[in-house]
């Protein structure tokens, strides 16, 4: 039997999802009498996160000083690394008080049914100097045109910190059956598959040719059991590609272009923070939770616009506290683009007989971009099967 990687910072997954159905029960029966509050997305889609286990070992949503902790120094005041402060940060608690529990509501599904259930121990404000700082330190700029940004500023000032059961998954098991799935659940895939070296590789787009040949490298050079393509399931910006299109475009691709056997294909019910390097970081926390032993990161891992460096999201590995806290790894991969010369797709760093016009550059952009316009995908950007459902994707537009 193989045996996994172990989780960060404990033995066992410590998912927060109620397993117990009448314990469940109970709690939404109780929470019907407690007082409310409606979640934004970003804060449901970390309540979904810490109850499929991907959070360990989190147990609910950080207090002020963990945050300010995290987004200064990546670690929390216990030690702990983290990469990412997970808040439920929110713009009233007027009829909130510490002690209280409270129903958390669901702002994805109609009539916000009850997500979790949160043990309120601390509601603190944050000042507009530390919602910068913060911004600064995640997303390294504090304007309000990069989405997460964005997202971030427009939550709100009051924390609202303690831990939380949660009750159900949101919308992700109903809208992606066959894909949404938890930590524990890819650990038990995982095992059965006899697998032991696993490379994980995140995405928020349909594969085009540069994400399949950087798996297929991976899986190569890495000699690897197997690749887990474990893609976003949860809200990314305006303009990208819907998940349950890209979850068919994906399964193709496995299908026709990957040795049998070799691929897991499953999703997370997150929102897209864009945060580059610290989400990078998070990726790979939570691909260590889900038994990975590497996680790919290529060129502007998680980013939007020129927010980052290219490569910013693999030098920040190098840091000191990351080496020491995680075990998962990455496989850092250069720029790749299809080579005209070999008519195949390459990293750029193996071809150094190459020059720029040799090249032509793919990007998950590039590839929306010439949809949006009704344009045909070349064969070097896309495989024809993909292409196709991209294409009567956007022709319904
Ligand atoms: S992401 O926001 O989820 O990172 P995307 O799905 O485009 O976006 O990328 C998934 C992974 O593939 C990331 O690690 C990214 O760095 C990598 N990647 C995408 N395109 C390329 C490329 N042309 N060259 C190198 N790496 C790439």
């Amino acid at each position: 039997m193989s045996k996994l990687i172990k989780p960060h910072g404990s033995e066992v997954l410590l998912p927060l999802y109620v397993e117990d159905e009448k314990k469940r029960e109970n709690l939404l029966a109780e929470a019907k009498s407690l007082k409310s509050m409606v979640l934004n997305s970003s804060t449901a889609s970390n309540a979904v996160m810490l109850a499929a286990g991907y959070f360990t070992p989190l147990s609910g949503y950080m207090n002020k000083d963990n945050v300010l902790n995290v987004a200064r120094n990546m670690t929390m005041s216990d030690g702990l690394f983290w990469a990412v402060p997970i808040i439920n940060l929110t713009h009233n608690v007027d009829n909130l008080n510490e002690g209280d529990d409270i129903a958390l509501l669901d702002p994805n599904i109609e009539n916000n049914p009850v997500l979790a259930i949160q043990q309120v121990t601390a509601i603190e404000k944050l000042s507009d100097d530390e919602l910068n700082e913060i911004a600064l330190n995640i997303y390294g700029t504090n304007e309000t045109a990069h989405p997460g940004v964005n997202s971030f500023l427009s939550s709100g000032k009051y924390l609202v910190s303690g831990d939380i059961k949660v009750l159900n998954y949101s919308y992700f098991p109903d809208d992606f059956p066959e894909t949404f799935a938890t930590a524990t659940e890819i650990r038990h895939k995982l095992t059965d598959a006899g697998w032991s070296k696993i490379v994980a590789f995140q995405t928020r787009n349909p594969m085009h040719r540069a994400h399949e040949e950087l798996c297929k490298m991976a899986l190569d050079r890495l000699d690897a059991d197997g690749v887990l393509i474990h893609m976003v399931l949860g809200k990314l910006k305006k303009g990208d590609i819907p998940a349950d299109i890209r979850d068919s475009a994906i399964r193709k691709m496995a299908e026709l272009y990957f040795p049998p056997n070799s691929v897991m294909i499953s999703g997370f019910g997150f929102d897209m923070l864009f945060a580059g390097p610290r989400e990078a970081l998070l990726h790979a926390t939570f691909r260590q939770n889900c038994g990975c032993t590497h996680l790919i990161v290529g060129r502007d891992h998680a980013g939007v616009g020129d927010y980052y460096g290219a490569f910013d999201a693999q030098d920040i590995f190098d840091k000191p506290v990351v080496k020491e806290s995680l075990k998962i790894e990455i496989f850092a991969a250069d720029h790749t683009a299809y080579s005209k010369k070999l008519n195949e797709v390459v990293m750029m760093r193996d071809v150094k007989d190459h020059n720029k016009e040799d090249f032509v550059l793919l990007s998950g952009t590039k590839v929306r971009e010439m949809l949006s316009r009704g344009e045909q995908l070349p064969e070097e950007f896309a495989r024809k099967e993909v292409a196709e459902i991209l294409i009567d994707y956007y022709s319904n537009l």
